[in-house]
Parts: structure tokens; sequence; C-alpha cells
């Protein structure tokens, strides 16, 4: 099954064991971590009947139900005790962070946590690595006009974050990749043709060279 660049990056994070794909949908992350031989177990978790009836209906086709298990219910609210890894991407950061703070006993057996989240990503930093984890691996992807930021947290001893930490990524800060470079260097102009624009609030100014600063700071 040929995964998009985002979820590719997100499997090449899982490590071996069982993982759960929160909000799994079409199944396609999980069924291939499976089918590969990445995982030996793994569980489709979705809330809602139309996309679960989906994702039954992918993990039959592939003939893999009995190691790929769907589930139909809320976030980790069931997560079996046998799942080291939770994956949950393509949602909302506060979607992510709920489902995370909803039942933390849920998380005793887990040790890495992949997260793919559309916004709110300073915010999902700052939670998770409240939560006992800490920032393994991030990489941010380019697909379809977006950019994409994917973090591997796992269990650990609370490391120090900076302001600057939780905006742009410790490690993709860091690394300062082809593609991080693009996605600021284009916020960089969209400020600057913001900036230009006529009867801005002195407000609304400040904050976005501010943001600008801090840009320039760390590219
Ligand atoms: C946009 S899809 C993302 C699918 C896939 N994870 C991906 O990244 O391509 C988000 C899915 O999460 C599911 N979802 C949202 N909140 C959820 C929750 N609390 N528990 C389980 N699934 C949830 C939605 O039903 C939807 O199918």
């Amino acid at each position: 099954m040929k995964l998009s660049k985002r979820l590719q990056s997100i499997y090449d994070m899982v490590p071996s064991g069982v993982t759960a794909d929160v909000g799994s949908d079409h199944g396609k992350l999980i069924i291939s971590l499976f089918e590969n031989g990445v995982i030996t177990k793994g569980y489709a978790i979705e809330n809602k009947q139309g996309p679960y009836n989906r994702l039954v209906k992918a993990i039959n086709s592939h003939g893999v139900q009995n190691n790929v298990i769907p589930m139909l219910s809320d976030g980790i609210s069931e997560l079996p005790t046998d799942v080291d890894t939770v994956v949950i991407a393509g949602m909302g950061g506060f979607n992510v962070i709920e489902i995370l703070k909803k039942h933390p006993g849920k998380l005793k057996n887990v040790s890495t946590i992949i997260v793919d989240a559309h916004n709110a990503v300073p915010e999902l930093r700052r939670q998770v690595s409240k939560m006992g984890f800490v920032i393994a691996d991030e990489d941010m992807v380019f697909e379809a006009g977006i950019y994409y930021e994917i973090i591997k947290f796992i269990r650990g001893e609370a490391i120090y974050l900076d302001d600057p930490d939780i905006e742009f990524g410790p490690i993709l800060r860091n690394e300062k990749s082809v593609t991080f470079k693009a996605k600021y260097n284009s916020r960089i102009e969209e400020i600057d043709k913001l900036l230009k624009k006529e009867n801005i609030p002195n407000e609304k100014i400040k904050k976005l060279n501010m943001e600008k600063e801090r840009i320039r700071t760390i590219l």
C-alpha cells in the first residue's frame, strides 16, 4: 500500500511492538505497519460509525483481521493494556491533547506517542512534555500545499524546553531542513505582505513584527 509522504513519515517513527492508531479512518497506516512486519499487532480506533465501517472493510479486505483489531471507541478510553505505542494523526492539536488528558491512566504501559496535528503544535509539545514524555524525534513534511509537523515522544525525564523549542520544535529548529526553512521563509513573505496592507491595527503590526523577529532568530 502506497502511503502519503505524511503517513510515511509517521510510519518511519513507529517502533516494533503493539501500536494503537487513534482516529484510524481509512486504516492505511496501521494496516501497512502490520503487513510490513513493523508491528506484531495493531488496534485501529475510531469513534464514528461511518469511518469505523470503512475501517473494518479495509482490514478485512487486506486479510489482517486477526492482528489488526478495529475498535469503535472514543480516543484512548478503552486502550488495551498491551499497547506500547499510540499514534494520533490528522486531527487538531487541542483534540489530541484532550484525548491524551482525558484518560491519563490508560497511558501507563505506553512508551511512545506519535502525533501529527493540524494546528496548536506548540501547545501539544508543552502538554505532552508535562505527561512524562520527551521529544525523541521530529519531522516536517510538505504535501499538497500544507506543512505537517510529526512529533515522536518517548517516556522519559522532563527535558527543559525554552520558548523557541516549544514554538519551532527542538529537533526541527536544530536540523533546519530544507522544508523547515521553506516554511518559515514563506511565513516571512506572508507577514511582509500583511504589513504592507493599509489600516492594520497597531497591535496586529506589533504582533506580526515580533513573529518575524522570532523566525529570523531561529532561521
Ligand atoms: C482526518 S482523519 C485522519 C485519519 C488518519 N489518522 C490520518 O492521519 O490520515 C481523523 C479521524 O479521527 C477520528 N477521530 C476524531 N476524534 C476521535 C476520537 N476522540 N476518538 C477516535 N477517533 C477520533 C475521526 O472520526 C476521523 O476518522
